[in-house]
């Protein structure tokens, strides 16, 4: 009713808008821009803002430029995710069934991305949306995801979508799950926000970047 009235043609901030048709600020490709970095790079990246700024929607657009020859996306939201309902997800994803314990589900989730990487020279970008509702114990799970090779290779690029409240947590220190300068120039109020650190091979250093009017 109101769609015809205002001249739209179609409804707006519905969720299903295509990507296509997404309205593009210069900020929104900046931010798409520095994702493709961290999926490129195989980095671990964050983006944060408030409630319904468009980080999921910023999410899809991202999935929808990837290059599917080059890179295999993973996206898991869920409330009550546990490790091993992590490791299960994930791995169906990648069209295998998850080994019941926790530690070889994790082993076999390492195996599968080797044989993604090394057979089919795909990148793997794992995309957990609503981070802020994951636990302590996931948290730790999901960083030592990271960890292949004795530190010394990142196995995929993760990104962690969440409401602030986790970065609220992490600064206030009943987190210390993430590295506090990860946050070092923390977002305002109403903005989108996207850190990438470097890789492990330069730990004294890190780069925040992004920021993002909505
Ligand atoms: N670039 C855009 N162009 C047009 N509409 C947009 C854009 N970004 C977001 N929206 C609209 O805003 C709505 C809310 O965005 P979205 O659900 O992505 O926010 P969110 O930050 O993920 O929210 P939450 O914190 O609740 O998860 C979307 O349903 C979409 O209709
Ligand atoms: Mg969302």
């Amino acid at each position: 009713m109101f769609e015809s009235f205002y001249g739209f043609t179609q409804t707006p901030f519905a969720r299903d808008i295509p990507t296509e048709q997404l309205y593009s600020s210069i900020m929104l490709e900046e931010t798409l821009g520095r994702l493709e970095y961290a999926a490129s790079r195989q980095l671990f990246a964050v983006v944060t803002g408030d409630c319904g700024t468009g980080k999921t929607t910023t999410i899809r657009r991202f999935k929808d430029m990837l290059d599917s020859a080059r890179f295999h996306v993973m996206y898991l939201a869920d409330s009550k995710l546990t490790p091993r309902h992590f490791y299960k997800g994930l791995l169906e994803q990648l069209g295998a069934e998850s080994k019941f314990y926790r530690g070889d589900a994790k082993r076999q989730l390492h195996r599968e991305v080797e044989l993604m990487r090394g057979i089919h020279r795909l990148q793997i970008v794992v995309i957990i949306d609503e981070a802020h509702l994951l636990d302590r114990e996931m948290l730790e799970e999901v960083r030592f995801l990271l960890n292949f090779k004795m530190d010394a290779q990142s196995p995929m690029a993760l990104i962690l979508v969440y409401f602030w409240t986790l970065y609220l947590s992490c600064n206030n220190g009943d987190l210390d799950t993430f590295d506090d300068e990860l946050f070092e120039g923390k977002p305002h109020s109403g903005d989108s926000f996207v850190a990438v650190p470097p890789p492990a091979a330069q730990p004294a250093d890190h780069e925040v970047i992004g920021g993002r009017d909505v």
